[in-house]
Order: structure tokens, then C-alpha cells, then sequence
């Protein structure tokens, strides 16, 4: 599957395989195996940069990374035996996940991920994944950061937490919350971290 400048090749029966597994995401399946998680890098679609008049490239990117995560979306709803119907989006900017589910998308780069999960199981969720160099490193209390990390990296690390909890709890309280609103706190068995970027 590959998009060039006027549109996509090879792009019938394109299903989330077509996606190249990525690190962040194989964690994150690791750290909650009770959901199902899709998600990877649609890096390998997109055409060289240098062929695409730039005028045109921040379109053929979100295209693609909006269809990285359409298949996202198919690929679980299929694993757990619902119709592959991509959840609508709501006024909010979050998804109107099927009834009896919670689920979450983030998208950094040309890295997706979508996760899902039960309600019975999980009153909510959030995923986030940003690239640390280029949060808000001001968010958030010193006591919130995790331990046992550079501060640079623990203040980036609080960034996106607090994103994932946003997209956790939004749905749930249906108010704006801001940055002071959440508290942090960090057990023993939390801090899932990435090499190439953040995952909360
Ligand atoms: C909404 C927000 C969290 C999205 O995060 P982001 O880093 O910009 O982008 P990401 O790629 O990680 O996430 C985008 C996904 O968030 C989801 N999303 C958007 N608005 C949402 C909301 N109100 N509630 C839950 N999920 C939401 C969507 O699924 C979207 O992906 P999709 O459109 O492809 O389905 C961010 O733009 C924002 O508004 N942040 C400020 C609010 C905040 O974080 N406050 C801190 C409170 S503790």
C-alpha cells in the first residue's frame, strides 16, 4: 500500500497489517493485555518528501495517518466480533465508541495507536503518545513528575499523562479540564517509557 502525490496505490483490501509494528505500541499491549490494541508506523506509505511540491505534504501525511487509524479502529472492532464501522467522531473531538466499550486513539508522527477496551472491565482510558521534544515541559507540579528519571524526561513524561488522562476523563465529566485539575501519583509498577518517544 503506498500514497504518492495523486492519490493511493495498491490500496483495495488494505488492513491494518499494512502497518509497520512499532515499539511503543508492542509495550503498550504488554502493559494492558486485557485490551485490544492496533496500531503502528504508516512511514512506508507516504512518498519521498523531496517528490511532493511542499504545498501538498501536510495533506498526503494526515491522509495517510488518518487512514492508519481508520484501519486501527476496523482491526479491533473486528478482533472483538463487532462490525468493522469506524466510530464517529463527537463534537467533543473524541469517539462514540460502541456501546459496552471505552476506547482511545493518539497519533504522534507517523506513529498511530488505538486501544479498547470493556466497560465492565474498565470504567475509562486514555492513551498518549507524544514526542518529548516538543511538550509543554512548564505542566504540572514538581511532586507530580516520576521519580528516577532526568527532569527533562520526567516533566515530558507528566505531559503526557496528564493528555491521557484528559482523554480519559473528558468523555466521563464532560467539562474542559486543565492541566491543575488531575493530580499524579506514581506507584512502584507505573512508568511505562519509550526509546523513540513517550507512552502513557
Ligand atoms: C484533545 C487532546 C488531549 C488531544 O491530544 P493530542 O496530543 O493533541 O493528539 P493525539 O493524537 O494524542 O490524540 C488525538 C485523539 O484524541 C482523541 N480526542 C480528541 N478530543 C478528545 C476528547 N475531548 N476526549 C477524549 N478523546 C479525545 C481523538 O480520538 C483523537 O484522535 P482521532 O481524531 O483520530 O480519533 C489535546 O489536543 C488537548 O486538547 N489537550 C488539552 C487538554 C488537556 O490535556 N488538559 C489536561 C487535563 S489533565
Amino acid at each position: 500500500m503506498r500514497l504518492d502525490p495523486e492519490g493511493w496505490q495498491n490500496h483495495a483490501g488494505a488492513s491494518q497489517a499494512d502497518l509497520r509494528p512499532d515499539q511503543l505500541v508492542e509495550q503498550l499491549r504488554g502493559l494492558v493485555p486485557d485490551m485490544v490494541v492496533a496500531g503502528g508506523s504508516f512511514t512506508h506509505w507516504l512518498p519521498d518528501p523531496a517528490s511532493v511540491p511542499s504545498g501538498k505534504r501536510h495533506n498526503l501525511w494526515k491522509t495517510a495517518q488518518d487512514e492508519a487509524v481508520r484501519l486501527c479502529l476496523k482491526a479491533f472492532l473486528v478482533t472483538v466480533g463487532l462490525p468493522a464501522i469506524e466510530p464517529e467522531h463527537l463534537p467533543s473531538g473524541s469517539r462514540r465508541w460502541p456501546a459496552g466499550y471505552v476506547g482511545s486513539v493518539s497519533h504522534k508522527g507517523a506513529k498511530v495507536v488505538a486501544i479498547l477496551g470493556r466497560k465492565e472491565a474498565f470504567d475509562m482510558v486514555g492513551v498518549d503518545i507524544d514526542d518529548r521534544r516538543k511538550v509543554d515541559r512548564s505542566v504540572g507540579r514538581h511532586s507530580e513528575r516520576p521519580p528516577g528519571t532526568s527532569p527533562t524526561l520526567a516533566s515530558a513524561i507528566l505531559f503526557s499523562v496528564k493528555e491521557a488522562a484528559f482523554k480519559a476523563l473528558h468523555p466521563q465529566v464532560n467539562q474542559r479540564l486543565g492541566f491543575n485539575d488531575v493530580f499524579v501519583h506514581w506507584s512502584a509498577s507505573s512508568a511505562p517509557l519509550g526509546r523513540n518517544g513517550l507512552l502513557s
